[in-house]
């Protein structure tokens, strides 16, 4: 800071164009430090009072980073403890900080992610209303710069272009093609029990950790889905993701000063690279993609097929119609990030949910075997089953209609 100082002092001493030039940056400083001041303090100040004359409480805003620290906190110290068995109370350990400020506060309260108040929306009506957004009143959160290393599609597009990516990508996910996928999913389902099955031994009880298993399992099929006969390049990019979420999530603590991603910590640099990397995976399979649909080796009704196709057309002068490059990047990054880990930590949740009762486990397995014997599950029986219903295994495909 004792460069305004500096500035003033050239002001009075130097040249002519010296003076300009401080002048300048003078005025630029004092606007940099205004606008720093109104966002990350003035702001959520006269937020925080809007939101307290309307009877909500919350906690105080704390410079620049608002609740992140504690939340950091409430998270490492709720997952060292084992989760009670038996039970399905796991707020508590899912989102602690969110269980105390309703424990406290009671539904009508806020908490703060960095300078921005988070508001506990607890009435079906009022979230229809925000998420239907009649009004325009209610925008998508601004995604930072690091939050959109993650993913920057549709998920966080507003308005035309929201309309027009969620327009292209919707055939993806129609019921014909989700059963065309079906095979897909057994293929893959049948490699990991096949890997389970030669990993045990046939006499004694084994003991596995289903959750990477399971990571694995839906970064297989969502390679196999969106990427078709690219799959095998499409999976480095799943292991790309899963470590930038993470990083992401450290970043968390940081993301809110100004200036701090472009410091080259450890885990700003590696996050850079993690970007560059499945940039460059996904830039090849989308030139081979291009080069395949001009040699018009016929069309692949994957989703990257889709993406493609759309940016085609785009580059055939119907530039309204499609997508960028730089889109398509994005959705496909997004797809990874949606569907993987939602769709792992139910299944998941699931076996464990199953495991705590054993009555439920035979029941659906006898329902299973009723209806497929050791076969391979068709998609019109799947349909029957009440038990273990198509719900969850249509999760992920509606999760991502939602957004
Ligand atoms: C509940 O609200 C009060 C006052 O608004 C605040 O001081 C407190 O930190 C809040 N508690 C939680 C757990 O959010
Ligand atoms: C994940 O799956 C692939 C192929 O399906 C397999 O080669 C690999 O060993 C699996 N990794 C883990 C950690 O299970």
């Amino acid at each position: 800071m004792a460069t305004l100082p500096l500035l003033l002092h050239l002001l009075w001493e130097a040249s002519p164009w010296a003076r300009a030039g401080a002048a300048t940056a003078a005025v630029v400083l004092v606007w940099l430090a205004a606008w720093t001041l109104e966002w990350a303090w003035w702001t959520p100040r006269r937020l925080d009072r809007a939101l307290r004359a309307q009877g909500l409480k919350g906690t105080r805003y704390r410079l620049l980073t608002g609740d992140v620290r504690e939340n950091a906190r409430l998270n490492r110290e709720a997952r060292t403890k084992p989760l009670p068995l038996g039970s399905h109370d796991i707020i508590p350990r899912v989102l602690p900080m969110f269980h105390n400020a309703v424990k406290e506060n009671g539904t009508n309260s806020f908490t703060w992610f960095g300078p921005i108040p988070r508001v506990i929306i607890p009435d079906p009506e009022l979230m229809r209303e925000v998420l239907s957004n009649k009004f325009g009143h209610f925008g998508k959160p601004l995604f930072s710069r690091v939050g959109k290393l993650l993913a920057n599609g549709l998920a966080n597009h507003e308005g035309e272009k929201w309309a027009k990516h969620r327009r292209i990508l919707n055939p993806a996910f129609h019921h014909e093609k989700i059963k065309r996928m079906l095979p897909v999913f057994a293929t893959c389902c049948a490699d990991m029990i096949n890997r389970w099955e030669n990993s045990m031994s046939s006499k004694e009880p084994s003991e596995m950790d289903v959750w990477p298993e399971f990571q694995n399992l839906t970064g297989d099929v969502i390679s196999r889905t969106a990427f078709g006969s690219n799959y095998q390049e499409g999976r480095n990019i799943f292991q790309l993701q899963g470590e930038q979420a993470e990083r992401l999530i450290q970043s968390f603590q940081t993301i809110f000063i100004p200036g701090y991603w472009l410091l080259p910590t450890k885990n700003n640099r590696r996050m850079k690279e993690i970007d560059r990397e499945i940039r460059k995976i996904l830039h090849g399979i989308i030139r081979k993609r291009e080069r395949a649909f001009i040699d018009s080796e016929g069309t692949n009704d994957d989703l990257l097929g889709l993406l493609v196709e759309s940016n085609m057309r785009e580059s055939n002068g119907n530039a309204k119609l499609g997508m960028t490059t730089e889109d398509i990047i994005e959705e496909c990054k997004l797809f990874y990030f949606a569907g993987m880990e939602t769709t792992s930590v139910l299944l998941t949740w699931t076996l464990i949910l199953l495991s705590m009762h054993p009555e439920w486990q035979e029941q659906a397995r006898e329902e299973v075997l009723n209806h497929f014997g050791m076969g391979t599950p068709d998609f019109d029986n799947l349909n029957r089953l009440k038990i273990v219903s198509l719900k969850s295994l249509f999760f992920c495909s509606i999760k991502c209609r939602n957004y």
